[in-house]
């Protein structure tokens, strides 16, 4: 019988996955210890990484979120990046943490990144869960990366598909055959 998700491999299981952030929280929260921090989520990719990463970091901290989009519907970027939802309150002064799904071509975190510079923090760093860094195409600076991954389209753990797949409780190649 043919189910919804037997075009996935498995890649990352959902115990690999939570050993790797539990490591992640613990850098981060030394890193940041005793520092007003906010963590700023790019939705809606990193929604189910950025719940698990905070519980994961045992000190004081605030979250936010902004939506971007840089996809039209398929595995290959538009090089497009639209601000969807901004954040609501200034950032001037305080230390923010930019937590991504993916780093890809680099295209949407370079852009984020320069428009909050703009509003001068006290510090600017990134997490990513993956990164793919074969693709890159503008530089821009990763301070804490979960996995490394080849030229592979990823999804599940918050990483669609066309809209798709994100609900999928380990992470998956999509492999149409
Ligand atoms: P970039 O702007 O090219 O770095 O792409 C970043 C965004 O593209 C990520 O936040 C994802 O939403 C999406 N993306 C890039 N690669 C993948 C993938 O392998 N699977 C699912 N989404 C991806
Ligand atoms: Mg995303």
């Amino acid at each position: 019988m043919s189910t919804w998700k037997d075009s996935i491999d498995i890649f990352l299981s959902k115990d690999q996955l939570e050993a790797r952030i539990q490591e992640m929280g613990k850098e981060l929260a030394r890193d940041y210890e005793g520092k007003d921090l906010l963590v700023v989520g790019l939705l809606n990719g990193v929604f189910i990484f950025m719940a698990d990463l905070v519980r994961a970091m045992d000190m004081r901290l605030e979250v936010a979120f902004m939506q971007v989009a840089s996809y039209g519907g398929n595995t290959i970027s538009t090089g497009e990046v639209n601000i969807l939802h901004d954040l609501e309150r200034p950032i001037g002064g305080r230390h923010v943490l930019i937590v991504e799904d993916i780093v890809d071509t680099g295209l949407t975190l370079h852009k984020v990144r320069n428009m909050l510079l703009d509003r001068q923090p006290a510090s600017l760093k990134i997490a990513t869960l993956l990164d793919k860094p074969c693709r890159r195409n503008v530089q821009v600076p990763v301070d804490y990366v979960g996995f490394t991954l080849d030229d592979h389209f990823a999804v599940g753990f918050g990483l669609d598909l066309d809209g798709k797949f994100r609900n999928l409780p380990f992470l998956g190649v999509y492999n149409p055959s």
